[in-house]
Formats: C-alpha cells, sequence, structure tokens
C-alpha cells in the first residue's frame, strides 16, 4: 500500500514511524516532512491545503491512503477532496472539522446534545462582550471563534485581562478567526486529553494523555504548544473514561451524523475532570502534538490498521491491543521560544541514541545543513521513551536527552511531574 501523510512536525514523525513498521506500507512519502521524516520515509513539497493539488499529488503517486496530521488542510476541504476523487483518507470533513474550527459550533452541539461543558455566550462586537465582562466579572475563559494557531484562547482570572484579551481579537489579532469571540464560566479541575477513533458511527478510544503546555518548570511562564506529554493519563481513569464516552463523545458523534455531517477520524476531546465528572473543554480534530508522540509510542505498527479500519468504516471490528506500558514525550525547543529565537544552531550527539520501540527522537523542527542537523523552527526535537510505568519511561527520556548536544536549546526537566507525584 503506498501511504501519503500530509504535514510536516513531530506528530508526523511519529505517525510515520508508527506506518513504516506495518508490513502494509510499501511505500510513504511525508509531504512536507522534515529532516527526522526524511530518514525514515521520502518526503516532497506539496501545498498540503489545497485540495486539488494534493488529489493531483496522490494520483501521480499511485497513493492508496492518506493520512492527514493538521487541521489546517481539514479546515480547508482537503479530505473532501481525496473523497471525491475516491481516494481513501483519514480525517474529517471540512463541515465536521468545525468541531475544531469553530468553538461556537462545538457549544452548539453540546446544547443540543446536553453534553456537559462550560456555560457560554458569543459576541460579535467588542461593547457588548465588555459589558457582558463588566456584568458577570471573572474569571472567564475568552475564545476567538476559529482557528488561531493555538493561541485564540485566554484564561482571564481578572477583567483586566478578559477586557484587553476581547480587545485584541476583535482588533485583528486573530484575524478572521476573532470575528466573533465565545466567552465561557471558568470550570475547575484538572484538564486531560482523551483520544478516540470515529468512522462516523462506531467510537474507538485509542489513548489518553496529559500534556504541559507552559514553557517553565512547574507548569509556569507563557504558553507554548506544548512542552511534553505524557500517556495514559492517569486522572483519566476507566470510569472517567466511560462517563466521557457515555455523556460526551458518543452523543457528539451522534449529533454530528443526524446533522448530516458524520465524524471521521480521530477526535482529540480535552477534558476537565472534578471530582470524577467529565466535561469538555475543546475538540480538536486531529491529534495533538506532543501528545500523538506519545500515543503512537504505545499503540506502535497498530496505529495503521486502526486508522485504515476508521477510513473504510469497519472500526466496529477493531479493538486496540493494548500493553500495559506509559511513555513520555519531551520536547527540546530553541532558546527564546515562545517568543523571537533564533534558527540553525547545530544539534549534536543524535546518532549516538537507540531508536526502537522504546526510544525514538521524532524531529518537530529541523533541517539537515552540510551533514549537520540543526534547529529550524521553535520546537524542535520531540525525545519520547516509553517503560512499563512512568518512572522508567521518565528516566529513559531523560537518559537519552542528556546524550544530546545542543547548546542553542531548551526543554523542562519535569515532564509528567504530576502523575509522577512531584514536581523535580
Ligand atoms: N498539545 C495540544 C495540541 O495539540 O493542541
Amino acid at each position: 500500500m503506498n501511504i501519503l501523510i500530509l504535514g510536516g512536525g513531530g506528530r508526523e514523525h511519529s505517525l510515520a514511524w508508527a506506518a513504516m513498521q506495518n508490513p502494509k506500507c510499501d511505500r510513504l512519502i511525508v509531504a512536507p516532512g522534515n529532516a527526522g521524516i526524511a530518514a525514515i520515509a521520502e518526503c516532497a513539497a506539496l501545498d498540503i491545503v489545497d485540495g486539488t493539488r494534493v488529489v493531483e499529488f496522490a494520483v501521480i503517486n499511485s497513493i492508496d491512503f492518506v493520512i492527514v496530521g493538521p487541521e489546517a488542510p481539514l479546515a480547508a476541504g482537503v479530505a473532501d477532496a481525496l473523497r471525491a476523487a475516491g481516494i481513501l483518507c483519514f480525517g474529517p470533513s471540512a463541515a465536521a472539522a468545525r468541531l475544531e474550527t469553530s468553538k461556537k459550533f462545538t457549544k452548539e452541539v453540546c446544547d443540543a446534545a446536553g453534553i456537559p461543558t462550560a456555560m457560554w455566550c458569543s459576541f460579535t462586537d467588542a461593547a457588548a462582550a465588555r459589558d457582558y465582562i463588566e456584568a458577570v466579572g471573572t474569571p472567564r475563559v475568552i475564545k476567538a471563534d476559529g482557528l488561531a494557531a493555538g493561541k485564540g484562547v485566554v484564561v482571564a482570572m481578572d477583567d483586566a485581562a478578559a477586557l484587553s484579551a476581547i480587545d485584541e481579537m476583535f482588533a485583528g489579532a486573530f484575524g478572521d478567526a476573532g470575528a466573533e469571540v465565545v466567552i465561557e464560566d471558568f470550570m475547575e479541575g484538572e484538564e486531560a486529553s482523551f483520544f478516540v477513533l470515529c468512522d462516523g458511527e462506531t467510537v474507538l478510544p485509542i489513548g489518553t494523555a496529559q500534556d504541559h503546555k507552559r514553557i517553565g518548570e512547574g507548569d509556569t511562564g507563557p504558553n507554548t504548544g506544548g512542552m511534553g506529554a505524557y500517556s495514559p493519563a492517569p486522572i483519566l481513569t476507566e470510569r472517567v473514561a466511560e462517563a466521557a464516552l457515555r455523556e460526551i463523545i458518543r452523543p457528539t458523534v451522534a449529533e454530528m451524523a443526524r446533522r448530516g455531517t458524520p465524524y471521521q477520524g480521530v477526535l482529540y476531546a480535552g477534558l476537565m475532570i472534578e471530582d470524577g465528572a467529565p466535561s469538555l473543554v475543546e475538540y480538536n480534530v486531529r491529534f495533538g502534538d506532543p501528545e500523538c508522540q506519545a500515543l503512537m509510542m504505545r499503540l506502535g505498527a497498530q496505529a495503521l490498521d486502526l486508522m485504515l479500519a476508521c477510513a473504510e468504516g469497519r472500526l466496529g471490528e477493531m479493538q486496540v491491543n493494548w500493553a500495559d506500558d506509559h511513555a513520555i514525550c519531551v520536547v527540546m525547543a530553541t532558546k527564546g521560544y515562545p517568543g523571537a529565537y533564533e534558527t540553525g544552531s547545530t544539534i549534536a550527539g543524535l546518532e549516538t541514541l537507540p531508536e526502537d520501540s522504546h526510544h525514538m527522537v521524532f524531529h518537530a523542527g529541523t533541517a539537515k545543513r552540510d551533514g549537520r542537523i540543526v534547529a529550524n523552527g521553535g520546537r524542535v526535537l520531540n525525545v519520547t521513551a516509553r517503560g512499563a510505568d512512568l518512572a522508567e519511561a521518565h528516566s529513559r527520556v531523560y537518559a537519552m536527552i542528556d546524550r544530546i548536544d545542543w547548546p542553542g536549546g531548551i526543554w523542562r526537566r519535569d515532564i509528567g511531574w504530576r502523575a509522577l507525584g512531584s514536581s523535580e
């Protein structure tokens, strides 16, 4: 089978790594890919948000199956274009991707299906949104309705922060994404991520994770795209997961089918859990990054079979072969990230690291120059390890990091601290 993966980050490196281990994969192309992906698959320059070009590329290269990594091509209707051309594709239609591309749409789905989530209202002008905050006070969560590259959510603990977020969004900080703003009640609890596959009807859980969004140890400092993740998430016990499936995920999938926009692909539910009761924070219509890297480390080759069955509407006949294992992914970023940073610093020592079913370095933002691997972005390497328990995965991952020589890099040494029971 010839497979095309769209995307070029650590998430797509881990998807490629899992797919390559499956004997069904004869040829793998990743577009655009990156320096790490190039070591295991072909990389191709391709405008991945242009459905017509993606279809042309897939036809020319006799692609049998396309896996869409990021949300942008899904929002742009690339999965629709592929399916219309008769090409098997893993990922939702643009209409179903609204679960990520419109916060208001998701809230309306929740209301229609009686799904537990924070109370909300939406605004199309700043004055009305400001009046609302002045009337109800804070804390509140202010969200740009559309896609904002992970930056469109502000947890405002006081009125000044809420009003400044509203002004920024309506002033165009996130372009059209901020033309409508959703304001939600603040939810107490602990956040965790639940990943399920859906084929329009059947829902199959494939793992849980927690990530660390802040740059600093102890979860301090500015938000980032994610500095690390671990799987499973201890707070998402079997009982909580059952409640989330029964009260949140299955009603969502049924409501999407009822609306004539069945959901097919991975559904990533961000949950807030308080006293064992889950509420929906948000949906994403793709794998989390870096959560995917930890999930792929645990699922291995079967990930391809599961994604194929999902795309073919056969999830009902599948089951996940769980190992009793844990994985951690630590993100190494360029100094300065998430603010301004320079690219081009040399990363040495990667060739000395093991690459096997317990250890992998997934590349997120690297390039190869004169035979050297150099940093080519903010989040650069995703060092990932698996162990029988979280402590073993943790010691393996940091032993790998200690062998990487990158003076231009920063990373947190406490990924997984909450689950490990202490902040180091
Ligand atoms: N790790 C958070 C995300 O992928 O959105």
